[in-house]
């Protein structure tokens, strides 16, 4: 809850101090990207996923993502990236886990930002040093973050 408010500072410190997680350069993804393990070893929140998904200062997924059931209360679904309504049809929970933690592994030259990473950005500081940023960089969520998102997608059936 604070962290999804709070947003990137919290969640980063919080992601720090947990112990059973998964660190971002430990997930192990597999032939197609997908992610069979929870990154927290135990199941998201739904109704915390929701929030991360519409919040500008959280995942802000809405930004490229429409969800017919989120259009009533929140503002500003994007479509740059598909519908999500029934995804879970499309997709099971290790390949939208794999998604959401790093959509480059699934959808080749995708736009959609990888979460859940640290390392092997194309030079992130070059346009305003004309050096590399200094890896290991934050990830963009934490891994509860991760875990309520896909909590939350899995209800998304038609
Ligand atoms: C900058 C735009 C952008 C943002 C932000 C974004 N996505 Fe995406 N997403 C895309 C695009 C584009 C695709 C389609 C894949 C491709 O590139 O071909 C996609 C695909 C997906 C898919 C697969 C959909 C399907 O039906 O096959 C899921 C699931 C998904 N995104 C979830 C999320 C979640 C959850 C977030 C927020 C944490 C998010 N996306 C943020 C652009 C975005």
């Amino acid at each position: 809850m604070i962290r999804a408010t709070l947003g990137l500072v919290v969640g980063c410190a919080l992601a720090g101090a947990a112990v059973a997680e998964t660190a971002p350069a430990d997930v192990k993804f597999g032939e197609y990207g997908e992610v069979a393990a929870s990154l927290t070893g135990s199941a998201g929140d739904p109704a915390s996923g929701r929030k991360v998904f519409s919040e500008r200062s959280a995942g802000n997924c809405v930004a490229c993502h429409t969800v017919s059931e989120m259009v009533e209360d929140v503002q500003f679904h994007g479509d740059v990236g598909p519908s999500l309504d029934g995804v879970a049809d499309r997709w099971n929970e290790a390949e939208l886990r794999g998604i959401v933690s790093n959509a480059k592994n699934v959808f080749d030259g995708t736009v959609m930002p990888a979460f859940y990473k640290t390392t092997g950005y194309i030079r992130p500081g070059d346009a305003f040093t004309t050096k590399p940023a200094t890896e290991p960089l934050p990830p963009l969520l934490t891994a509860q973050q991760i875990e309520d998102l896909v909590a939350y997608l899995m209800t998304l059936k038609e």
